[in-house]
């Protein structure tokens, strides 16, 4: 087994097995801002990335990406519901951001949770050099530092979370909350995307542990665990370099034309899932038509909304309803040739994708809650003539960078429709100084920035992020 210095642990390897109409298999990159940000910066350096394919029982011998070698972790299908659908994304995922779904507790998930975490740790044991870093990542292995720990105790142990982490009351529902709790911290650092999640974290550790804490470290059990928070970014420059490509601007005009140009163009690109505040966003939408706000004559919606987490029910239910409620907008508002929206419940290529932020002249990105939310971001990178609006929710992570939004609590409907008003009636000039001021933050916070800061804080020497590039 060949070793490396730098091991990545996520649930999804960068890359899935997407099966071509034909019955051949090809390969694209994972959905979700994680799998995207790392895939980046991690082609160029000597590392291994272990991580589930996305099949049931399969764990195919995959090429390497660059530098980057692949180790598949299969899942059974048992374990796919235990642990990825039930544990993860039934409990975790809606308690983290503030059971905006109700969280669902079922006994028999943990253990499979369990299991399944021992497995990535194993694997992460196996191909750790002696003195290696291993970075453990997000919500779905949240016990595998601990038991690195216990397996590899000569590693340097990383964690990131990327969702939310979420306030105490909420944590504390948790039946599994020590051994979750104890698990993550039995990392050298772990990373938030907002301080909050630390000031969260450290205040579990005092009340269930009595640990000792300052604003950036817990003493537990002797050990210090550093945290903090480190804003995660997207690849700016490909962004960039994307939306420049003639063939991307060429199908940005193209799709103009197709949206029935002058119309006002409204963008919303999300995973398929409850915490984007894809319902209350149609309100919004739905009623400054009824109102005679917005005319379909003149503007149009495009909804992008990947599918995510298909077999998960409230993932199923939440689909119904939302094209349930697409379909009466565009029955009672359309018309011919000119629909109120269009929604597409598909996957892009990330040049699809920069075309699309390049159609835009209102981007609304409103979820309820979310950890960054990197979306936001993309369009900001794919609008290099300065043009366009960005309408982002204050419970995005973003939020705290890109101030120069049009920030909006998703919740508060009218609020929502204000905001939507005035980000379309904006004056030219204020929407040029707000892409500006949001473009240059984003020139020096990119995912290398991110990963450099990241790294430098776990081994101290810029050893780990010296071999990172883009
Ligand atoms: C969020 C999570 C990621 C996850 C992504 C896509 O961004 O933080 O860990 O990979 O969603 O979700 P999926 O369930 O398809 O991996």
């Amino acid at each position: 087994m060949r070793q490396s210095s730098l091991v990545v642990v996520a649930n999804r390897l960068p890359l899935d097995d997407n099966a071509a109409p034909d019955g051949a298999c090809e390969w694209r990159r994972s959905p979700g801002g994680l799998a995207s940000a790392l895939h980046a910066i991690l082609q160029q350096t000597p590392a291994t990335w272990i991580g589930w394919d996305g099949g049931i029982d399969t764990a195919p011998a995959l090429p390497d990406i660059g530098t980057l070698r692949i180790r598949p972790v299969a899942l059974s299908e048992e374990e796919l519901r235990g642990y990825y659908e039930g544990f993860a994304n039934s409990t975790l995922w809606p308690l983290y951001h503030d059971a905006v779904e109700q969280p669902v507790f079922d006994r028999g998930w943990w253990e499979t949770y369990r299991d399944v975490n021992r497995r990535f740790a194993e694997a992460a044991a196996e191909v750790a050099e002696p003195g290696a870093a291993i970075w453990v990542q997000d919500y779905h292995l949240q016990l595998v530092p601990q038991l690195l720990r216990e397996l590899r105790p000569d590693v340097l142990i990383g964690f990131f979370l990327h969702v939310p982490f979420p306030p105490p009351e909420l944590f504390m529902q948790l039946p599994r909350r020590s051994e979750l709790l104890r698990g993550m911290l039995g990392a050298d650092l772990v990373g938030f995307q907002r301080p909050q999640a630390a000031h969260n974290v450290a205040q579990l550790a005092v009340k269930l542990f009595g640990a000792r804490t300052t604003d950036d470290q817990i003493t537990l059990d002797g050990r210090v665990v550093r945290t903090r928070a480190f804003p995660i970014s997207i690849d700016v420059a490909e962004m960039q370099a994307l939306a420049a490509r003639p063939d991307v601007v060429g199908h940005a005009e193209q799709l103009r034309a197709d949206l029935g140009q002058p119309r006002r163009v409204l963008l919303s690109v999300d995973r398929l899932d409850y915490t984007k505040g894809i319902e209350h966003r149609l309100t919004a939408y739905s009623e400054l038509l009824r109102d005679g706000r917005v005319k379909v004559r003149d503007t149009v919606m495009v909804q992008v909304a990947v599918p995510s987490r298909e077999r998960v029910d409230s993932y199923r239910v939440l689909r119904d309803r939302i094209e349930g409620e697409v379909g009466r907008i565009n029955g009672e508002y359309g018309r011919v040739g000119e629909p109120a929206i269009h929604y597409l419940n598909q996957s892009f290529d990330r040049a699809e994708l920069a075309a699309l932020y390049q159609t835009a002249d209102v981007m609304v990105v409103t979820p309820l809650r979310d950890g960054m939310n990197l979306v936001a971001k993309e369009f900001v990178a794919a609008r290099a003539a300065n043009t366009g609006a960005l309408v982002l929710s204050e419970f995005a992570g973003a939020a705290a960078e890109l101030e120069d939004a049009f920030l909006v609590n998703p919740h508060d409907v009218d609020g929502l429709k204000t905001t939507l008003l005035q980000a379309m009636d904006a004056d030219p000039a204020d929407l040029e100084r707000r892409m500006t001021a949001m473009r240059e933050h984003l020139a020096t916070h990119d995912i290398l920035a991110w990963a450099r800061a990241y790294l430098t804080a776990l081994d101290h020497t810029g050893r780990l992020a010296a071999g990172l590039r883009r």
